[in-house]
C-alpha cells in the first residue's frame, strides 16, 4: 500500500482516503463519495477495512463485532473504490502478543471527556491507529464522519499537531427514514431494541427545540433532564451521558444555545450507541 501511494504521489496524482472497521452501510459510503469529489475522477479512493483491537476495551465487542468483507469489497466495488486496504492484526501490530509493540499516539486534551471518559483507553487506539494508516496510505484528504464528532475533532487536532500532510474533511451523519443513526453496530439491535434507538435523534430535536423556543441560553443541566426523561421512557434504554459543548473546541457549555453542541451515548439493551447534532 505504501509503495503504492509514493507512486501515485511521484505521478501527482490526488489520494483520497477514508478509515473504517467495515460491515459498510450508507455512513461510509457517503464519505466514499465525499472523498472522491475531493480528488476528481484522475485521483485514488482508497478505503481501509480494519478492526483495530487496541481502540476496544477487554470487556467490550471486539470478538462479536461485525464482519462481512465479501460484501463490503462488493460494496467498494460499486462506489467506485480503487483500492481497499485489508491489512492484518500481524501487520498493523506487529509482534504485539510477543510484547515488540510499544509505540501510541495519544491526544491528551480533547479525548478526555465523553467518548474517553466512558471508554478510557478508546481514543488512544484511534489516533495510533489513524496516524498508522496516514503513513501507510498517505493521503491527500482524509474523509471522517460527523457522525463520531469528538473522534473527529481529535483527528484534526492530531493532523495539526503532528504535522501530517494532508486535509481533515468532516462528512453529515446519514441516517435511517427514522432518524436513527446509521451504524455497524445497529446490527445488535434486534426485536423490540431497534425501535428503542430512536430517542438519542429524538433527544437532539428535543434539545433543539427547547433551545430554539427560549429568548435565553438554556442552563445544560435543564436540558439534560428533558433528555433523561426521553431515555427513561423506552424500556431498555440507558443514558451513559450527555454532553453539551462549543462544537469547535468541544469546551463544555454550562448554557445552551442555538449553534451549542450536543453528544450522548445511550445503552439499548447491552448495545452501547452515541449521536449528535448542532442545537
Ligand atoms: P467506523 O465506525 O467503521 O466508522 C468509519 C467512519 O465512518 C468514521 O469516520 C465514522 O464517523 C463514519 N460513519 C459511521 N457512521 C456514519 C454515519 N451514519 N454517517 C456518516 N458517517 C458515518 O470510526 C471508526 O470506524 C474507527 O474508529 C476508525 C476511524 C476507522 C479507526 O479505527
Amino acid at each position: 500500500m505504501q509503495r503504492l501511494a509514493r507512486q501515485w504521489q511521484r505521478r501527482g496524482t490526488r489520494i483520497g482516503f477514508v478509515p473504517t472497521m467495515g460491515y459498510l452501510h450508507a455512513g461510509h459510503l457517503s464519505l466514499v463519495h465525499a472523498a472522491r469529489k475531493r480528488v476528481g475522477n484522475s485521483g485514488k479512493a482508497v478505503v481501509s477495512i480494519y478492526v483495530n483491537p487496541t481502540q476496544f476495551a477487554p470487556t467490550e465487542d471486539l470478538s462479536r463485532y461485525p464482519r462481512d468483507l465479501k460484501r463490503d469489497l462488493q460494496l467498494c466495488r460499486e462506489t467506485g473504490v480503487d483500492v481497499v486496504f485489508v491489512p492484518s492484526d500481524e501487520e498493523m501490530y506487529p509482534g504485539k502478543a510477543a510484547g515488540r509493540y510499544s509505540t501510541y499516539v495519544v491526544e491528551e486534551t480533547l479525548a478526555r471527556q465523553m467518548e474517553g471518559a466512558s471508554r478510557p483507553t478508546h481514543f488512544r487506539g484511534v489516533t495510533t491507529v489513524v496516524a498508522k494508516l496516514f503513513n501507510i496510505v498517505r493521503p491527500d484528504v482524509a474523509v471522517f464522519g460527523a457522525k463520531d464528532w469528538q473522534q473527529a475533532a481529535i483527528i484534526k487536532r492530531m493532523v495539526t499537531d503532528l504535522n501530517f500532510p494532508l486535509k481533515v474533511v468532516v462528512a453529515p451523519t446519514v441516517r435511517e427514514a427514522d432518524g436513527v443513526a446509521r451504524s455497524s453496530r445497529n446490527k445488535y439491535l434486534v426485536g423490540p431494541l431497534r425501535p428503542q434507538a430512536i430517542v438519542l435523534s429524538r433527544s437532539i430535536a428535543a434539545a433543539r427545540k427547547l433551545v430554539a423556543a427560549s429568548a435565553r441560553p438554556i442552563p445544560a443541566a435543564r436540558l439534560k433532564a428533558a433528555v433523561a426523561k426521553i431515555v427513561d421512557a423506552a424500556p431498555d434504554a440507558r443514558l451513559d451521558y450527555v454532553e453539551f459543548f462549543e462544537p469547535e473546541t468541544l469546551r463544555p457549555q454550562k448554557q445552551a444555545r442555538p449553534g451549542s453542541h450536543m453528544a450522548l451515548a445511550v445503552f439499548v439493551g447491552k448495545t452501547r450507541l452515541i449521536d449528535n447534532g448542532s442545537l
